[in-house]
């Protein structure tokens, strides 16, 4: 039986040791059995270790393209074989760490020079990060410059330019255009990594994002100023918006795609004179009671509606939020448990400023003095966990030290109370508590600020 041919290209990395000398190696076992032929070899490219532990040597990085009668499935295999044959342990290294070779399969063309889909435990055809990574489309410009690749279309060389010029982050304009580039990432087999946000980026944000990028193959954010979840329209009005400046940031954190769009966008054909009849809103759940339910009618509302629009626009893996919104967490989860459990609801920790104000793209609108005053929230929390560690356990107790260390003057207080972070409840719990989380609101200057922060938890 006559086997079939394929054209594979393989990229070649190692930072451990001497590169060239284990790719030459490599290459001379990849040939000889002689069922595999290299057609063409890259030069070897110096470029900086990307991720994992900080202070690793920078990688050597290559690439090849063969021919062969084997499998996608054996060729990998015989990869694998050669780098533990040359001093690699698979089980026993660490996500992105040093390596002493690594033998990554890219794509796979059948004789018609057709991709091959292979969406395996350990074989992912086409590769799913290849069209994000420099490092790697550099090299393969000099074997294969005018391979279109499967996500974007794109050329190699038009990839590897795009890249530059953008830093990597693909721009789309709506929810569509978002659809696809995530269906056809998600066809490829990547893991994606969603942060949505209402742009006006600041550090808290960026941590969530280099966390998706850390942790899925792919991270994508969103940046939509979402009306559903303003009841006050002048205060919609007024939220800050950068987009320029946002794509900027993402571009440095290893954002893959940044994505807008409208009202209309996202509910196509669902708009009755320019507003979200109220039957197509999502239910926020029972959380969405008390507090923020309270003084903001309709908010998490809003928020439930877009968040499950924009799930069902991207469908991550994971999403990522701040728990600086601790009743938004909530909700979301209650979101994602409606939708069967998808995404995972991945919570990260508030970002603080030296002054322990909470990161928030509404501290941009805050003058000097408000941005001094704000920074009472910061200490009735603090004020409250204080009372928590030496024992105190009665949330009306805490609540009241949690209130007098926030007042001031120029601090309107709208709420400033203590609950069961696992058990959540509209109103003050009552009895001894196991947990608590003290959550305040106030107006500062004419800028609304929330935080919060759980007493013996993870999140601060
Ligand atoms: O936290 C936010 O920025 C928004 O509430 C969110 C989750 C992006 C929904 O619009």
């Amino acid at each position: 039986m006559v086997r079939s041919r394929i054209t594979a290209a393989i990229a070649l990395g190692a930072n451990v040791g001497e590169p060239e000398r284990s790719f030459k190696r490599a290459l001379s076992l990849l040939e000889r059995d002689g069922d595999v032929q290299i057609l063409r070899r890259s030069h070897w490219h110096g470029t900086d270790a990307v991720g994992g532990p900080a202070e690793q040597p920078d990688y050597t990085n290559g690439a090849v393209l063969v021919e062969t009668t084997l499998t996608p499935g054996a060729l990998l295999e015989r990869l694998h074989g050669i780098e533990a044959h040359l001093g690699r342990d698979r089980a026993n290294e660490e996500r992105r760490g040093p390596r002493v070779l690594d033998l990554d399969l890219l794509y796979a063309l059948d004789e018609e020079g057709a991709f091959l889909a292979e969406h395996g435990d350990e074989l992912h055809l086409p590769h799913p990060r290849m069209e994000e990574r420099p490092f790697v489309l550099a090299p393969l410009k000099e074997i294969a410059p005018a391979q279109r690749l499967p996500r974007s279309g794109r050329t190699v060389a038009e990839q590897l330019d795009f890249l530059e010029e953008s830093g990597g982050l693909a721009r789309l304009e709506s929810p569509a255009e978002a659809r696809a580039w995530c269906e056809a990432a998600r066809a490829a087999g990547a893991t994606i990594g969603f942060v949505p946000t209402m742009g006006a980026l600041h550090q808290g944000h960026l941590e969530l994002v280099r966390r998706a990028a850390m942790e899925n193959d792919l991270a994508c954010v969103s940046v939509f100023v979402n009306p559903l979840q303003f009841n006050d329209p002048a205060d919609l009005e007024k939220y800050p918006r950068d987009l320029e400046g946002d794509a900027r940031l993402l571009a440095g954190v290893g954002c893959a795609m940044v994505f807008t769009g409208t009202l209309e966008g996202f509910f196509p054909g669902e708009l009755v004179d320019g507003a979200l009849p109220a039957a197509a809103y999502v239910p926020p759940g029972p959380s969405a009671a008390g507090l923020e339910g309270e003084f903001r009618p309709g908010h998490l509302d809003g928020v439930a509606t877009i968040v499950d629009r924009l799930f069902d626009v991207v469908e991550p893996t994971r999403a990522y939020f701040g728990a600086k919104d601790f009743q938004q967490c909530l909700v979301v989860q209650h979101v994602a448990d409606r939708r069967g459990g998808a995404p995972e609801i991945v919570r990260c920790p508030t970002v603080r400023e030296s002054t322990g104000i909470a990161m928030s793209s509404r501290n941009a609108l805050l003058d000097d003095g408000a941005r001094e005053a704000a920074r009472a929230l910061h200490r009735g929390l603090s004020a409250a966990r204080d009372a928590w560690v030496a024992g105190e356990r009665d949330a009306s107790s805490l609540s009241q030290r949690l209130r007098e260390g926030a007042s001031q003057p120029s601090v309107d207080l709208e709420y400033a109370e203590v609950r069961d972070p696992q058990r959540w409840t509209p109103g003050q719990p009552t009895g001894a508590l196991e947990r608590a989380v003290g959550l305040v609101a106030a107006n500062v200057g004419g800028v609304r600020l929330i935080d919060n922060m759980e007493f013996d938890g993870d999140a601060r």
